[in-house]
């Protein structure tokens, strides 16, 4: 089946919902810290991304994961790249996208991220670039580029599952909202100016669409000044952050009534909706595998040791993130106990989850950590010299080493 024809599949696919006997095998034959990407289920979530935004251009926030096995698979099911450096860029390239799906949101950009991507923009002139601060248009104008220019809007309004990734009002970000209808009046004659964009912050729930919603308004009424100002523009991009349920009796995420939401506080604009989701599309498709190295009983808490930590997987460290984790060898009749799950990081922060019920936890264990598909290996680091783990791609009955494990030697091979 090819990606594009994928149907959207169920809201959620939760931790059990994987096969136990196929993870425990794969962590036999890859070793562990494992890595594991479901692309079926990239393509269905791409699926229904595109079925509840049909109107809408979609486009795959690179930075959530950006291995070629899925950046092809978000390709061909129709999404559009949004990178957030040139090194995404490259990536995007190399996985196919032409350059009228491939745009790039300039954060602080490096001067050798602005010469790559306008060097690239050479060779694919539909190329879009995204820009936060004026000085970013000075020195686009400085290395010659002249093409489609989107400007990013701070719009005073952030949201998120922690305050570390909420953007909208953080001053980091874009271009404060009351200027950009006379800074789109100035480019447009400079540009090919071709879109407004803002992005409130990472996981938008259900429960609490106010901040989105509010976004998008503004968003609104920003496109529709521009374009009195200056004619029809192309798109108007809300950003992304729908939220995927980390904790198991989390419900998922409405998409259609979120798409809904966003429609109507976006009114009346002659531009197509743009939303740029990344979390959403491959979260729920990847699980990390660890195995269990100790289990000691320390004073107040059964510490179960294990083989990945924050190097491997950052987020609980840094967001006190939620991910669940299921014993995949422990006996199925077993009582759960209360746990603490730690890495072999030298990092108190190196904890992955504490007091959480497992079932009877033994060495040689191996755990399956869910939601791990997005800012999973990418946020990896080698810290403490842990060479990054292995990830493999599932596509059907098929298995494909998709990015092999570092090695020791891999640690010092850039030393000098
Ligand atoms: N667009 C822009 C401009 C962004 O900065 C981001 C995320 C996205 C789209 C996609 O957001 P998403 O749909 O994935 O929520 N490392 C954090 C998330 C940081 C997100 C940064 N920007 C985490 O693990 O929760």
């Amino acid at each position: 089946m090819n990606a594009g024809e994928a149907d959207g599949g169920p809201a959620v696919r939760r931790l059990d919902a994987w096969d136990e006997e196929r993870l425990v095998a794969l962590a036999g034959e890859y070793e562990t810290p494992l890595y594991v990407v479901d692309l079926d289920r990239v393509a269905e979530n791409c699926a229904r991304l595109r079925s509840a935004f049909a109107d809408a251009d979609v486009k795959y926030a690179v930075k959530a994961h950006a291995g070629q096995s899925v950046l092809r698979t978000v390709r061909e099911a129709g999404l559009d790249a949004e990178c957030a450096s040139a090194g995404e860029v490259e990536r995007a390239f190399v996985a196919g996208f032409p350059g009228d799906r491939v745009q790039y949101t300039a954060v602080n950009p490096p001067a050798g991220d602005l010469d790559l991507v306008v060097e690239r923009w050479r060779e694919h002139p539909e190329l879009t670039i995204t820009v936060g601060a004026e000085d970013t248009v000075d020195r686009l104008h400085e290395r010659g580029f002249d093409g489609r220019l989107c400007i990013r809007a701070n719009p005073d309004v952030g949201a998120g599952h922690h305050e570390k990734v909420s953007t909208g009002a953080n001053a980091k970000f874009g271009i404060p909202i009351e200027r950009v209808a006379d800074l789109a009046t100035r480019w447009a004659e400079e540009f090919d100016l071709v879109g407004v964009h803002a992005h409130a912050g990472s996981g938008i729930s259900g429960e609490d669409l106010s901040a989105h919603r509010e976004l998008v308004r503004r968003m609104g009424d920003l496109a529709r000044e521009v374009e009195s100002r200056v004619g029809p523009l192309e798109f108007v991009d809300v950003g992304g952050g729908f939220g995927v349920p980390y904790e198991e009796d989390e419900p998922p995420l409405d998409l259609e009534a979120v798409a809904e939401a966003t429609r109507e506080a976006l009114g009346e604009v002659g531009a197509t909706l743009a939303v740029e989701p990344g979390r959403y599309v491959v979260a729920d498709a990847g699980v990390l595998l660890t195995t269990i190295n100790t289990v000691k009983q320390a004073r107040d808490a059964t510490v179960v040791g294990i083989d990945a930590g924050m190097t491997t997987l950052l987020r609980p460290a840094m967001y006190d993130a939620y991910h669940a984790i299921s014993n995949l060898s422990g006996a199925e009749d077993a009582e759960p106990i209360d746990v603490t799950v730690a890495g072999p990081i030298c990092e108190s922060a190196d904890v992955l989850c504490e007091h959480r019920p497992l079932s009877r936890p033994d060495r040689g264990d191996v755990l399956a950590v869910g939601n791990a598909g997005a800012y999973g290996y990418e946020m990896s680091s080698t810290y403490n010299s842990r060479p990054r783990p292995a990830e493999v791609a599932l596509s059907g009955t098929t298995v494909r080493l998709a990015r092999r494990r570092e090695t020791l030697t891999d640690l010092t091979a850039l030393e000098q």
